[in-house]
């Protein structure tokens, strides 16, 4: 199948399925699962046709009812930072939840996060200076870190009172797992036990919401295009069936995303309107798929 999708598992009681939408990529080209960066390949969702990160989201807003996912790394210096405000704002401006999205891997420089490489108390500065600057906007959503492979609860504990500490208390956090934030090695890895010691620093776990990731075929990568609406519709289906529990998807991926990329969830630009992959139009649309009784 050649889409990877991101659920998101509740910890508290929903009420009907609530979100569904897309990552915005571009922002978080160039750096490798070892955390080393080649600045070169960043790639702006800003400017381009189809690849105008701007133009695509009030499109899935208008056609598709979605949420955004907003990957960024690399360094956060002036131009990165005035580029990435460019896009929550306008991802904030369609009115859809715009989560922000740390895409490290946990990894700084070949080194892990709070073990060997940048301290926990530099990552919870790091998303203090994060929050503090989005806190009033309610929906942001904030995504601790993609996919980390070897991250310590403690990490991810650092980063939810440093959130909480701005004042940011309504915002949902996105605590993600190890093994790339496996769902399928969610319990095993141990990642289920380590986030369900995770608190906000009044001891509750309210917005709290667990983060899991998986590309479904045999081999976590790639695998057979010919079979992947119809195992996302599976998915889907189960997701709705279970809306108690799961919050929502967010594929994997638009923004700068050539069309004819392997996963692309890319809209294409005719000159006068976006047209939507097979994969969203068919698939991962709540408005094609009807699974949702509302979406936020
Ligand atoms: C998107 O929504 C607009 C407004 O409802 C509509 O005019 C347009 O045809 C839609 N585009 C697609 C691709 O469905
Ligand atoms: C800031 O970082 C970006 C991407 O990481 C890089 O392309 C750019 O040259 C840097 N700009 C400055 C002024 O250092
Ligand atoms: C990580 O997940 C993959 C499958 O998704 C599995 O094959 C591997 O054993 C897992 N590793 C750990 C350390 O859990
Ligand atoms: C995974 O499987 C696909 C075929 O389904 C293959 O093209 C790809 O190279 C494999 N990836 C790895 C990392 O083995
Ligand atoms: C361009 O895309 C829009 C939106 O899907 C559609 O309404 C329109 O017919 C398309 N135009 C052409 C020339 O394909
Ligand atoms: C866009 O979608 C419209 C309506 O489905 C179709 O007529 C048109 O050919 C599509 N254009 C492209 C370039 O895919």
């Amino acid at each position: 199948m050649a889409s990877k999708s991101y659920l998101a598992l509740a910890l508290s009681v929903a009420t009907a399925t609530r979100f569904a939408g897309v990552n915005i990529a571009g922002l978080d080209f160039g750096c490798g699962t070892d955390g080393t960066c080649n600045v070169i390949q960043a790639c702006p969702p800003l400017t381009q046709l189809e690849w105008d990160g701007l133009g695509q989201m009030p499109h899935f807003v208008e056609n598709d009812s979605y949420m955004f996912r907003l990957p960024m790394t690399g360094v956060l210096n002036q131009t990165q930072f005035y580029n990435y405000n460019m896009l929550v704002n306008a991802c904030s401006s369609t009115g859809a939840y715009c989560e922000i999205d740390i895409h490290n891997y946990a990894r700084y420089d070949g080194e892990i996060i709070g073990q060997g490489g940048p301290s926990n108390e530099v990552f919870a500065e790091l998303w203090y200076n994060i929050v503090d600057y989005w806190k009033y906007e309610n929906r942001v959503i904030f995504g601790v870190m993609n996919e980390p492979h070897g991250v310590p609860a403690g990490s991810v504990q650092a980063a939810v009172t440093a959130t909480r500490s701005t004042g940011a208390n309504s915002q949902i956090i996105l605590l993600p797992g190890n093994n790339y934030t496996s769902a399928e090695t969610f319990i095993s890895s141990g990642s289920a036990a380590a986030l369900n010691m995770v608190r906000n620093p009044d001891g509750s776990i309210t917005n709290l919401v667990m983060d899991v990731h998986k590309y479904l075929d045999y081999n976590n990568s790639w695998g057979d295009v010919d079979l992947y609406v119809s195992y996302l519709s599976q998915q889907i289906a189960y997701q709705a069936a279970n809306f108690d529990v799961i919050l929502g998807y967010i594929g994997w991926a638009a923004g700068s995303f050539a069309t004819n990329y392997i996963l692309s969830e890319t809209p294409y630009y005719n000159g006068t309107g976006w047209n939507d992959t097979l994969t969203v139009s068919t698939a991962l649309s709540p408005v094609t798929n009807m699974l949702f009784s509302s979406v936020a």
